[in-house]
């Protein structure tokens, strides 16, 4: 096992700020893991799984071991004439998962394509856009259990799904890493084309028969006019989660602030989008030195350059403050902060 040591993230994560790892190794197999957390000499160390640092803050240098996941391999497990339960290796990029799939005409990921990041890290949070979220295709996955060595197989019921939300991201959180996940994927599929402007871009495209691979275009050309590239503009996308909040105070919110969107969910709950409270407190296209918010989508911090992962995080928070302020809502962060 190699270990490079003081070594610099980055281009190992997506908001681009330069920050060194005391150690850092790659993952190419489960061997790999045994070594890490069962001998003695790394136990003591702070460990981190990194797959595509597309949802992380590294708010200082890390202290510690990153592990990159980058366990790789896509296998067909299991076929009939409706669906495929197709495999992928963790460190398996998401997007060239979602382009190998809609190339076979294959559908149920293409309203995820351009999300950046590892196939691993997708159910940590049930990934999620344009109507669709993995746990739609999610048949089960594998992980090493730290504790014990041993690889562990969740089905769909075990990772308790919701918004931006698993089993991983809270009880199991640190208990576990990813190593494979297997999606079941439609040779029939139903397509999901409601969400926002997915049907207006297909028919300025000009297209007649819908497939995987016409929807997956349509939505890289809406996200590639809304959302910043981290090779131009570090960003982690949606630095805040939308807030969900009870139907009584939504509609006490819409007295008040007419314009104000919200979707009901089922039962007592309104989701409203975080973006919205953000642009109404004025801070899209805010720049202070080398860190702000992006000016086309106030939910999206970004790094222009030299900006600090401190700076970002006093930042979030100045942006926590002044929207609870105005609409008495709170904001939690989706991105995960390290320090
Ligand atoms: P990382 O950032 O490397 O890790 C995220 C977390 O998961 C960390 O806590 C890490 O320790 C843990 N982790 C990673 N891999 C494993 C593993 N194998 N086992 C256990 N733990 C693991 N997200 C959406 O849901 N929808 C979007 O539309 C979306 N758009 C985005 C757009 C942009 C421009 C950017 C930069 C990000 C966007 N994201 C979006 C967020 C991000 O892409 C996803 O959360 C993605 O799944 C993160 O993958 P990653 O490999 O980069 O994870
Ligand atoms: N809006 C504003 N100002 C803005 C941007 C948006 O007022 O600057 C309002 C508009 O009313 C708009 C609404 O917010 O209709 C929603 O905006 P958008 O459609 O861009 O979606 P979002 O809620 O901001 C969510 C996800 C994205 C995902 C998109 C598309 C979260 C936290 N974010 O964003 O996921 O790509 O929907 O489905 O749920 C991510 O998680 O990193 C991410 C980018």
């Amino acid at each position: 096992m190699l270990i490079e040591d003081n070594f610099s993230l980055k281009n190992y994560h997506t908001f681009r700020m330069e920050v060194r790892t005391q150690m850092m190794t790659r993952i190419t197999e489960i061997e790999a893991l045994n070594e890490v957390y069962q001998s003695a000499r790394y136990q003591s160390l702070k460990k981190l799984i990194l797959g595509g640092g597309s949802n992380v803050l590294f708010t200082r240098n890390f202290l510690g071991m990153i592990l990159r996941m980058e366990i790789s391999g896509i296998e067909v497990v299991k076929e009939d004439d409706q669906s495929m339960i197709v495999s992928f290796g963790a460190g398996e990029n998401w997007h060239q998962s979602v382009l190998w799939a809609v190339n076979q005409g294959l559908g149920g990921i293409e309203n995820l394509a351009l999300i950046p990041g590892t196939i691993g890290a997708a159910p940590m949070q049930n990934i999620g856009a344009y109507g669709v979220e993995i746990k739609d295709v999610f048949h089960s996955l594998e992980a090493y259990e730290i504790e014990t060595g041993e690889v562990v197989k969740f089905y769909h019921e075990d990772c308790k799904f919701g918004y931006r939300y698993s089993v991983f991201k809270s009880s199991h959180k640190n208990k576990y890493v990813i190593t494979k996940v297997n999606l079941k994927l439609s040779k029939k599929p139903e397509y999901n084309i409601t969400y926002g402007n997915i049907k207006s871009t297909l028919e300025q495209m000009g297209v007649e028969e819908l497939s995987p691979q016409v929807i997956s275009q349509a939505v890289m050309n809406i996200r590639q006019s809304k959302l910043p590239d981290p090779m131009v503009i570090g960003n982690a996308g949606s630095f805040f989660k939308n807030p969900i909040i009870e139907n009584e105070y939504f509609d006490a919110l819409r007295a008040a602030f007419e314009d104000i969107p919200g979707y009901r969910l089922d039962g007592k709950f309104t989701k409203v989008p975080a973006a919205w409270l953000i642009d109404q407190c004025g801070w899209k296209g805010y720049r202070d030195g080398d860190i702000g918010v992006h000016d086309k989508q106030a939910l999206v911090l970004v790094n222009h350059g030299k900006g600090q992962g401190q700076e970002i995080l006093m930042l979030s928070q100045r942006i926590q403050e002044s929207v609870y302020k105005k609409f008495g809502v709170e904001i939690d962060p989706e991105v995960n902060i390290i320090s």
